[in-house]
Formats: structure tokens, C-alpha cells, sequence
């Protein structure tokens, strides 16, 4: 589209010889009898938009340009000959048959024009009100037989209706080239794409280089879009047909102006006119942070921008190069701690809460389940990861990538999960913890405390037991012993200042231990002595668990009449004093709640299925849900843990300990618990981390029920979404919270056959099967708690319970 004056004698004779006639009403259409000069303009038919000539900012070339005709302060959203301005007030535009649209200065020479293919018999050019200019045949409008329009050539701007992508008919691509200055509408730095590569994705490239990402399209949004709320003024999607690709939207509200522009700077801002401060306001800027540098943090890398620095591995992966990353140089990224082994059968590891990588490398299917993406991608060794497709309504096909992941961010909105290849030895978190720590008792503190003396006792008076101990079970266990002047002055000699809270077994300090690492420690009041023995065999198997979602046991300190537990320090302390208080609430947005649901399921299904030894917790509740510092939930308190012998089902316990509000029925009224006495409680928790509610003590307006009752009647009527917290309404993605009511449900049956393992929860949390409809709670009223004879009878799992089945 460069000027040229080769061959144009044509068209000049041509000129000279028609008669020109000036046009002088608003008109939005030009035919090949009639120019346009400067000072004329064209307006489009509903008066939205103007054609003419314009100087931007102080410059004095003259360029041909449309803005908005309403809108003070000529906002030009696309400009003809950007390169070849003229220098004078005497250019003119004309139609020039067959088909030709040309800028001609005073002098007569062609200094901008535009060839289309077609031939046409009667040319015109007319504004229209969307902001394109369409050249095309005077008696056929339709947008499929246009011989060329503005919107295939974008300046710096796209408008509502732009189809912002490629054509694959006529080759054409439309993206959006930044200005060079506010005085010089030529090519700039950067352009803004939708690049068709792998799966659609945005890229801004500054010359060849990539510098910011979006995407890739996830069915609702393009991934990692920034307050990508559901736009009720826009409708926009993602249209994809063997002739075309692109990014369409279409306003939906007309009378709201906005526009997106690709800044001088490489920023595209999504603008909205706002008639009451007579100005534009910016309302989305990509990038919107350092993290959507493209690939800042390397391979594998996670930016989180609420980190210092904000480049960090995902987990289980490790720094490539240790000193880069010391030297903040992150672009090396990360590698996977155990190197896969295609061979020995690799596996998927779930990462939520993230914007997807670059999909350039990327191939996708729209027909496969989710299941069947996993089965797909195992096959190919490349593949290295899996997500879902499409992520509206139920979620479908498939989306691979070959190739390290590059560019992966956090995001706490609206973040997506994907599935990433790992050894198969990584799916087991067992046993790879740092070698000094050693007894990691995790949990057991229950065990510990009806015991503690008693070990001491093994300890002082049989030296010889760790070390059989340690003998028989081949293994490196030892629980390290404190002095008790370390935690003395590690607490400050037990300052008030340091007393974190009081437990039931005595008060619990915040310390710190010489090399910097923070502590809580437990002072014990004197403990009993029986059942040493049997207790000593389970210490030193329950010395084996370890698990990320378990509170860590660091050691203990003995010494006179002092005895003390020594744990990790959790920062965010427990879940209830975050999930039930209206400011903090906040902090648990929709990812971080999912996240504290799956490191409760996770840690729930270790106790109750490690091999030895199964526990069952029987105290399951917010406030002994501990958070460390990223929000992972670590369950703590096993002080009334129970455990289970092989081929053991289920205990009878005359003597019913726990917390009223998330103990099963068959516990409370029975005195029966099982592993199934655990889910219940654990699904009261579930549904109270999505409400932000407490069982206890809710009142609905339905003044009877409890929440559990309340999120019985809401999933009965489909109404489930209304027991979201108000906090999550928005962000949240609708499927997975409907989905995490519907398993919370289910592991409130009424009856503990209904309720599943954990397992089964953990299955169901991984999307890996689908959920059976759900039963009547237990205890769904809040007299039930109280009306025992009504639950005591034996029809608790019976006939009675079908026939209150809905649906
Ligand atoms: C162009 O439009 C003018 C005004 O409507 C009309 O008089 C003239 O005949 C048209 N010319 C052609 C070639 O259609
Ligand atoms: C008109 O355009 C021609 C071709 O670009 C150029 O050579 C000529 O100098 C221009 N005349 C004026 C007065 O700008
Ligand atoms: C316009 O395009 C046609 C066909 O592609 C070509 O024959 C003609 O020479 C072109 N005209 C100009 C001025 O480039
Ligand atoms: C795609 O393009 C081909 C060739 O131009 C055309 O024949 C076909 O009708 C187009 N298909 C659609 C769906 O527009
Ligand atoms: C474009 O890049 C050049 C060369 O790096 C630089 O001098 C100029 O300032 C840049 N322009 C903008 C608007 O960033
Ligand atoms: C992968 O595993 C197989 C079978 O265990 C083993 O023979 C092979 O050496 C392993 N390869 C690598 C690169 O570790
Ligand atoms: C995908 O499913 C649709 C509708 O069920 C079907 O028409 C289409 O042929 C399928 N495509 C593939 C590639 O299997
Ligand atoms: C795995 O996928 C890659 C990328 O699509 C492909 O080139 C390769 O042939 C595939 N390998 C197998 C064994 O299917």
C-alpha cells in the first residue's frame, strides 16, 4: 500500500477528465463521481462515526482518519495513509474504478491508494456506524462480498464487530500496530495479535519478540485476563472455522463507547467513554503487572505478584541454575526434581489456580472428556500436560501441550487447572522429607500426650529401646529432644507476650529457635501412664507418617516436671478465625479455598489409608484446620485420635467426645465412629468453607434449619449456588462450586454407608468421577441434635430416609 506513481496515468487522465462534483451535506457514502477534499467529512448513517482529514496533536501533515463524530477531542481509531501524510490542506479521497481507493495530493499524484482484487462495476465507499469503511458493489451489501474494509487493516484500534484474527480465504490478518507518536500514526514498536500458532491466544511482540501473552482461550475468556468479570454490555467469544479465526465482540448495550487500543508503549487497553466526566477511562491493561512479562520466570517457573521476588518453581519442580535465580535471573526457570522417565509409566500432577501456559506448542481436541485427555497424553511422550478445553457450562475437550511450559503465572481469580507430567514417584509424597527431622510425628499428639511420660521413661530407663526400636524398623526415625533452656529462651521464658492460646491440655507459646525458624510449643500438663506398652508400638509407627497436610512435630523437650511439644509455627494460625470473620474472610478467595478443601481431603485420606495404621481423627473441625503461610491447611489436634486395627470397621465408644455441630449422627446418638464419622465432619467443613458459615449456630430464614439442612434444601431445588459466600460469588468458576456443594452433600448422608471414602472424595475433587445424587444429610435441622429417640431408632439408614429421598 506504499504510494506509487508508476503507472498511474490512467487514473490521473481519468480524473482530469470527470466532473467532479464537492459534496456538502453529511453523507456517509462516496461514488466515483464524487470526491472528498479536505475539510469535507463523511459521517456514518446513525451519526456514530467521521471520515475526513485530521492533524494529530501538533503535527501539520494531514492524514485521512475515522473518530467518533459525538465524542469532543477527535479520538481517531483508524488512519489511511499512516505513512505517507500530506503536507498540505488540498488532498482529496476519491473511488477510482475498478475498485480503487486513492488519497491524491494537490499536485494530483496518488500518494495513498488501495487495490482490491474483485472488479466492480459501481464502486462505493461508505462509512458505516460500526467504524468500518467498506469499499464495495453499490447495489450489494452484503458483509460477506465487501471488496475490502477498514476492519481487515486496523490501525491502532479495534472496535465492537471488528473480527480481530485471521482470514485464511483472502490471507489476511487483522491485528493492531501501535502509533509512533501521538503526532505519527506510523508503525510504532508493538503489535498485538491473535496468534493461531497451537490453541488462540493473544501475544503482544515487539518486533519478533514476544513480550506479553493472554490466553489461551478457555471457552468463557481468554486465560489470565485480568477482571475478566461476565461484561454486561459486551458479548465477545472466539469463532473458529476452516476459513477463519478470530476474536469477535459485539455490544450488546449500545449506547456504551468503548474501544480496545494498543498503546505507544505496548499496554492494549480496553477504554470506556464516560459521558459524565466527559473522558475515557481505561478499564483493563494487558499486561497488568511484571507477571505478564512473557516467560519472566523461565520454564516451569510460577510468578506470583503478591510474592517478593515474584518468580518461584511450581511445585516439586526446582531452579535450573541456583545462582541465576539467587541473581534474580529467572529466565533458566525450572526443572522437575525427579526427572521423568517416560518407561516407567509417568504420571499427571494437578496445579490449580494458574493462568495456562504459552499454547503455541499445542494441539487440542474438542470432543474428549477430561478422562480421556489424561489417556491421551500418557500415550505420547512429548505431551507435556493436559487441561480442559472449554471450560463453560460442564467442561469438555481437550488441550495439550508438547514442550516445557513457559509463561505460567498465579492467579487468585479466575485461575485454571492443568495437569502436568510427572515421575511416578512424585505421586507419593511419603518419605522424601529432609533427613534431620526426623521423627516426624506429625500428628498423634493425642498418642503423644497419653504417653509422653511414658516414653520418657522408655527413654531414660531402657536407653537400648530407640535404638531397637530403630533396628526393628529399618528406618531413620528419631524424635529430637529439646533443652528445656533452648525453648525457654526460644518463648522468651514463656513471656505472656508469646502465649499464643490456651489448649485443653495447657497453653501454647510462639517461639523462635536460634536459627531463625519460628516454633509453637505446647506445654503439657502431667499426663497418666497407662497402656505404655501398646502406646510405645504405635509412637514409633505413627513416627512414620508424614504428610504436607499435617501438622509437623518437630521434637519435644522432657525435663523435671516439664514436658513439651514442639511443633512448625503455622502464620495464618486456624481456618475459623480466617473463614468466619468478615474482614479476613477476604483472604480465602475461590482458588485458596479450593486449595484448603483438597490439603484437608488429602491429609484425611493419609490418616485413614496408610497401611499399618488407620486413623480416625474424631475432631475434625475449622479451628483445627491450621493455615502456614501460602494457605495450605494442615490438619493438627489429634488429641482424641483414635486408631484402627486391620480388619477394624467401626469402634462403639461409650464415652462421645468431640465438637457438637460436626459429628455424625451414628457418633453422637450411637457412640459408633468409623472413618465415615471423619467425611461427615469433613463435608460439614466442606460446605462451611464455601458458605463462610458456621453449622452451628447458622439461622437461615427458614429458622429450623442448620446449614447442612440449608444446603440440603438449596441442592433440592437447584438452587445450590445461593449458599455461596457472598465474598465468591463473582469470581467464582459456577461449576466447580456447584460441584463441591453437591461432594460436600454427599459426605453428610445421613447414612455412613452413603458416604464416601476419602478416597473417593479425593477422587471427586480431581474431576476423575462423576458425583451420584446425593442423600438427606444428617442432623439437617437443629433439633435433631437434640431429639435423639427420632434418630436412635434403627431405621437411620432404612426405609424411612428412601422415602424422604426427592427426586
Ligand atoms: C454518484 O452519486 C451522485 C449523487 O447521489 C449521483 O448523482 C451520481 O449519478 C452517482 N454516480 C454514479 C456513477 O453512480
Ligand atoms: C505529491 O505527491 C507526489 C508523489 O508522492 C510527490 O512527488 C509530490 O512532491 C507531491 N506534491 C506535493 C505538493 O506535495
Ligand atoms: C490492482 O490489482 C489488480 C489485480 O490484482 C492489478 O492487476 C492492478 O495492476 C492493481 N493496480 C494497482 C494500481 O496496483
Ligand atoms: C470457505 O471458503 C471457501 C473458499 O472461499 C468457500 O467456498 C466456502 O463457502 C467457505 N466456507 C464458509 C463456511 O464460509
Ligand atoms: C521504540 O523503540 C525505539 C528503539 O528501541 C526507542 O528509541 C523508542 O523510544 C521506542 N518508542 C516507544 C514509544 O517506546
Ligand atoms: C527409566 O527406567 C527404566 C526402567 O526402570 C530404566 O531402565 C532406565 O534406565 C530409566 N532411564 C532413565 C533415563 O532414568
Ligand atoms: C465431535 O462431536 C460432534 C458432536 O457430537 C460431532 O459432530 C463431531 O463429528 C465430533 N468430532 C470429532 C473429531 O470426533
Ligand atoms: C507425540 O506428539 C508429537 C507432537 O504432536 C508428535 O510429533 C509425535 O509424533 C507424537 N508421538 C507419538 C509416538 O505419537
Amino acid at each position: 500500500m506504499k504510494k506509487s506513481t508508476k503507472d498511474m496515468s490512467f487514473i490521473i487522465v481519468l480524473l482530469f477528465l470527470l466532473s467532479i462534483s464537492k459534496i456538502s451535506t453529511a453523507i456517509d457514502t462516496i461514488n466515483t463521481t464524487q470526491i472528498l477534499r479536505d475539510g469535507d467529512t463523511l459521517v456514518s448513517y446513525g451519526g456514530v462515526f467521521e471520515l475526513g482529514f485530521f492533524s494529530p496533536g501538533n503535527s501539520r501533515n494531514r492524514y485521512v482518519g475515522i473518530w467518533y463524530k459525538k465524542i469532543p477531542g477527535n479520538t481517531v481509531v483508524w488512519v489511511a495513509n499512516k505513512e505517507t501524510p500530506l503536507t498540505s490542506v488540498s488532498g482529496i479521497l476519491k473511488v477510482i474504478e475498478p475498485g480503487l481507493l486513492a488519497i491524491l495530493n494537490n499536485t494530483n499524484n496518488i500518494v495513498w491508494f488501495l487495490n482490491t482484487s474483485t472488479v466492480a462495476q459501481n464502486p462505493i465507499l461508505q462509512l458505516l456506524d460500526s467504524g468500518n469503511l467498506v469499499l464495495r458493489e453499490a447495489r450489494d451489501d452484503n458483509p460477506e462480498n465487501f471488496l475490502w474494509q477498514s476492519f481487515e487493516y486496523l490501525s491502532d484500534t479495534t472496535l465492537p464487530s471488528t473480527k480481530f484474527g485471521l482470514n485464511y480465504v483472502t490471507g489476511r490478518e487483522s491485528f493492531l500496530t501501535s502509533w509512533k507518536t501521538n503526532e505519527d500514526p506510523s508503525p510504532g514498536n508493538f503489535t498485538f495479535h491473535l496468534d493461531t500458532t497451537g490453541y488462540p491466544q493473544g501475544i503482544i511482540k515487539r518486533g519478533n519478540l514476544i513480550v506479553c501473552r493472554i490466553g489461551p482461550w478457555n471457552g468463557i475468556r481468554l486465560s489470565g485476563i485480568p477482571n475478566a468479570r461476565q461484561d454486561p454490555t459486551y458479548a465477545y467469544g472466539l469463532f473458529m472455522s476452516k476459513n477463519r479465526t478470530y476474536y469477535w465482540e459485539e455490544a450488546i448495550d449500545k449506547s456504551v463507547i468503548s474501544r480496545v487500543t494498543l498503546s505507544q508503549s505496548g499496554v492494549v487497553q480496553r477504554m470506556t467513554w464516560v459521558d459524565r466526566i466527559q473522558d475515557w477511562v481505561v478499564y483493563l491493561n494487558i499486561p497488568a503487572d511484571i507477571c505478564d512479562t512473557y516467560k519472566l520466570c523461565g520454564a516451569y517457573g510460577r510468578c506470583n505478584i503478591g510474592n517478593s521476588p515474584s518468580c518461584g518453581c511450581l511445585d516439586k519442580f526446582v531452579p535450573k541454575d541456583a545462582q541465576d535465580w539467587i541473581r534474580s535471573d529467572w529466565s533458566n526457570g525450572c526443572i522437575r526434581r525427579t526427572p521423568l522417565n517416560c518407561s516407567k509409566g509417568d504420571v499427571f500432577l494437578k496445579y490449580s489456580g494458574i493462568k495456562l501456559p504459552d499454547s503455541r506448542y499445542s494441539r487440542f481436541n474438542k470432543n474428549m472428556t477430561i478422562e480421556e485427555c489424561k489417556v491421551e497424553c500418557l500415550k505420547n511422550c512429548s505431551c507435556m500436560a493436559y487441561t480442559q478445553l472449554d471450560i463453560s457450562k460442564e467442561g469438555s475437550g481437550c488441550l495439550f501441550w508438547f514442550g516445557d511450559l513457559v509463561d505460567i503465572r498465579d492467579l487468585s481469580v479466575n485461575g485454571q487447572d492443568i495437569y502436568i507430567r510427572m515421575a511416578s514417584s512424585e505421586f507419593d509424597t511419603k518419605g522424601k522429607r529432609r533427613k534431620l527431622l526426623i521423627l516426624s510425628l506429625t500428628s498423634l499428639m493425642g498418642m503423644i500426650l497419653l504417653g509422653l511420660s511414658s516414653m520418657l521413661y522408655y527413654w531414660k530407663k531402657k536407653k537400648s529401646y530407640k535404638k531397637t526400636a530403630r533396628a526393628s524398623h529399618n528406618e531413620d526415625h528419631e524424635l529430637p529432644l529439646f533443652d528445656l533452656s533452648t525453648i525457654s529462651k526460644a518463648t522468651n521464658n514463656f513471656s505472656i507476650n508469646n502465649k499464643l492460646g490456651q489448649g485443653g491440655y495447657g497453653p501454647v507459646y510462639k517461639g523462635m529457635l536460634e536459627d531463625g525458624q519460628d516454633i509453637a510449643v505446647k506445654r503439657l500438663s502431667k499426663t497418666s501412664m497407662q497402656g505404655l506398652d501398646e502406646f510405645m508400638n504405635e509412637v514409633i509407627c505413627i513416627a512414620k507418617l508424614q504428610h504436607r497436610n499435617l501438622v509437623k512435630l518437630l521434637g519435644c523437650c522432657i525435663q523435671g516436671q516439664e514436658k513439651m511439644l514442639i511443633y512448625e509455627y503455622m502464620p495464618n494460625k486456624s481456618l475459623d478465625l480466617i473463614l468466619f470473620d468478615q474482614t479476613r474472610c477476604t483472604l480465602l478467595n475461590w482458588p485458596k479455598r479450593l486449595q484448603v478443601v483438597n490439603g484437608v481431603a488429602r491429609g484425611l485420606m493419609y490418616i485413614h489409608q496408610d497401611s499399618r495404621l488407620r486413623i480416625i481423627h474424631r475432631d475434625l473441625k475449622a479451628s483445627n484446620i491450621l493455615l502456614d503461610i501460602d494457605m495450605d491447611p494442615k490438619i493438627s489436634d489429634f488429641g482424641i485420635a483414635r486408631t484402627f486395627r486391620e480388619n477394624e470397621n467401626e469402634v462403639l465408644t461409650s464415652k462421645v467426645v468431640g465438637t457438637y455441630g460436626y459429628m455424625s449422627p451414628e457418633y453422637a446418638v450411637h457412640g459408633r465412629f468409623s472413618v465415615k464419622s471423619d467425611v461427615f465432619s469433613f463435608g460439614v467443613s466442606v460446605l462451611e468453607i464455601v458458605s463462610g458459615k458456621r453449622n452451628s449456630g447458622f439461622s437461615a430464614e427458614d429458622q429450623h434449619l442448620n446449614l447442612l439442612g440449608h444446603a440440603w434444601t438449596l441442592y433440592k431445588d437447584g438452587r445450590s449456588f445461593e449458599l455461596v459466600d457472598p465474598y465468591l460469588r463473582d469470581p467464582a468458576n459456577p461449576f466447580e462450586v456447584l460441584r463441591l456443594i453437591h461432594m460436600g452433600l454427599l459426605c453428610v448422608q445421613q447414612c455412613p454407608d452413603d458416604r464416601p471414602s476419602m478416597t473417593t472424595v479425593v477422587a471427586m475433587l480431581d474431576n476423575e468421577i462423576a458425583l451420584p445424587p446425593a442423600n438427606q444429610p444428617g442432623f439437617f435441622t437443629e433439633r435433631d441434635a437434640f431429639l435423639t429417640e427420632s434418630i436412635a431408632s434403627n431405621s437411620l439408614c432404612g426405609t424411612t430416609i428412601t422415602q424422604l429421598e426427592p427426586r
